[in-house]
């Protein structure tokens, strides 16, 4: 479903920073890969990448059979909209929109009519346990809730890749707990794939695969479960 192969990445200084080169991945269909490694080592840029919300210096990233350096950005961005969903490192919940239409959005993007979602922004929000914060402003909602509709929203629409930064960045180890084997029961349920950036090993116990990134790529990590 993922392909990475020989995938470099470095960020022009000063002072010049590598982060990594000759990165290869392959995950398959209704895997999950936890990816562990030190602040600054690049996660977010590798999720970024498989994302097509960056691009790679060198090598290549084909996301459910599309190479994603032959699109150009409108393609891109349809490509991004139809068949991923993104659990930011900080949520990125609109604060503006009640919490169905927040979790609504993907569908709305892509042009499915409210009354045909309704019933799954409904679903989805049972599913995380929030069925009765529906009409909630997320400044009513505390941050293991936002967490929550942050989920629910990249796969309202169904999603064939779940990409996850962080998500129980500044949870208490409970609430974390919790919300990352929802978010494996989900994918799982929905077979769909998932690659997860954490710095918890509680969240990267959830992964079916757990690999930690370094400079010269991605090796397989030990794990405390
Ligand atoms: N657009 C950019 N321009 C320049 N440098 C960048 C850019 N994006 C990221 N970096 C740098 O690349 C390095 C890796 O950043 P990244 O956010 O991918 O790390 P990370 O592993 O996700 O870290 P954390 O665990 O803290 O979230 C950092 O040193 C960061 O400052
Ligand atoms: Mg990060």
């Amino acid at each position: 479903m993922i392909r990475l192969s020989g995938l470099a990445r470095a960020f022009p200084g000063p002072p010049p920073r590598p982060l990594f080169s000759g990165l290869d991945l392959s995950v398959a269909p209704g895997e999950i890969v936890a990816i562990l490694g030190e602040s600054g080592s690049g996660k977010s840029t590798l999720l970024n990448l498989i994302a097509g919300l960056d691009r790679p210096d060198a090598g290549s990233v084909v996301v459910d059979g599309a190479e994603l350096s032959v699109l150009d950005d409108d393609a891109r961005t349809r490509f991004r909209r139809e068949r991923l969903g993104f659990v930011f490192q900080a949520f990125h919940v609109l604060p503006y929109l009640p919490v169905a239409r927040n979790v609504a959005l993907p569908l709305a993007l892509n042009g499915v009519p409210d009354a045909a979602g309704d019933a799954r922004v409904a679903s989805l929000l049972d599913a995380v346990g929030l069925g009765d914060r529906a009409a909630s402003m997320p400044r009513e909602l505390s941050g293991g809730e936002l967490q929550r509709v942050a989920i629910a929203r990249a796969l309202v629409h169904a999603p064939a890749v779940v990409l996850a930064d962080e998500p129980t960045g500044n949870l208490d180890p409970r609430t974390a707990a919790s919300i990352v084997a929802l978010l494996r029961d989900t994918l799982k349920a929905r077979g769909a794939t998932g690659v997860l950036a954490t710095h918890s090993h509680a969240a990267a116990a959830i992964a079916d695969r757990v690999l930690v990134l370094a400079p010269d790529g991605l090796s397989p990590a030990a794990v405390h479960r």
